[in-house]
């Protein structure tokens, strides 16, 4: 069974610990990631941005999927489905599919039209026992066509939209999708301060987790960070892992080409970045 990300990120709020949010691509990815979160009885956030969902044929796919494996591989820690970055229209796809979680990104919205179509989401999933993420202050960088700018969240914004009664809050801090420039500033600590002093409870979500130092990590989480999503260095494991196993010739020897052999070091190199990043982020025996 599915469930919101809601009690999950309290728990982990309260415990000063994150729940890392994994990007899923296709079967391989998804088990990889349920079986990591299994083996190191931590929640997990399985993350679908629109993109990937379209790849994947649709939400629908996705969410059937998602809950019959966690059914057939007898998963038993909190696993929550969340759309990543969601429009306003793929929102609502996503609720009538059978997710458990939506962020809709009103980020390149004005703030007076992020809070509006914000406020409808939240009576909607309010409703359903689903949990909602929203953004203020866009996250740098490109992921999966959706590009921002990468400015930093105003702190006064960012509490009149936790106000409004979402799950969670994403607020842009100087992070960025995908690798980090080698002239990159660092995370806005300032800003994570002052945005945590406002908005109390609220659990803070840190994007473009890929690539961010462990004592940056660390801070943002003593600051107030609950979620981490991290989903380029996911891809980053699998490609390495499936290079060297193709320059290795192993899919020239035997029956090396069977895609159950050619895709494994792959998937297990994503399950070994998501262990890894599950023991950074604190989560390990939080289930
Ligand atoms: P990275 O690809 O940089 O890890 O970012 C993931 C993310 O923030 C998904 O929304």
């Amino acid at each position: 069974m599915l469930v919101s990300a809601k009690e999950m990120l309290e728990k982990a709020k309260a415990g000063k610990y994150a729940v890392g949010q994994f990007n899923i691509n296709n079967l391989e990815w998804t088990k990889a990631a349920l079986l990591a979160a299994q083996e190191c009885n931590s929640p997990i956030i399985l993350g679908v941005s629109e993109g990937a969902g379209k790849y994947m044929t649709g939400f629908k796919t996705v969410a059937a999927m998602v809950k019959a494996m966690v059914e057939e591989l007898k998963i038993t820690v909190p696993v929550a489905l969340h759309l990543d970055h969601g429009t306003y229209e793929g929102c609502y796809k996503c609720i009538e599919a059978g997710f458990s979680s939506i962020m809709f990104d009103g980020s390149h919205y004005p703030i007076e039209e992020n809070v509006e179509k914000t406020k409808e989401l939240v009576k909607v999933c309010a409703e359903k026992g689903m949990s909602l993420e929203a953004e203020v202050g866009s996250i740098g960088g490109e992921e999966d066509g959706v590009v921002g700018a990468g400015e930093c969240a105003d702190p006064n914004e960012c509490k009149m939209v936790a106000d409004l009664g979402v799950t969670m809050l994403a607020a842009g801090i100087g992070n960025i999708h995908g690798k980090y420039p080698a002239n990159w500033q660092g995370l806005s600590f300032e800003t994570l301060d002052a945005i945590q002093k406002l908005t109390g409870d609220m659990p803070l979500v840190l994007h473009g987790g890929t690539g961010i130092p462990e004592d940056m990590i660390k801070k943002a989480i003593s600051l107030g960070v609950a979620k981490i999503n991290v989903n380029t260095e996911c891809q980053l494991s699998f490609a390495a892992a499936t290079r060297k196993y193709v320059e290795e010739g192993k899919d020239l020897q035997g029956k090396g080409f069977d895609p159950r052999k050619l895709l494994a070091p792959g998937a297990e190199a994503i399950k070994a970045t998501v262990k890894e990043k599950m023991e950074l982020f604190g989560s390990v025996n939080r289930a």
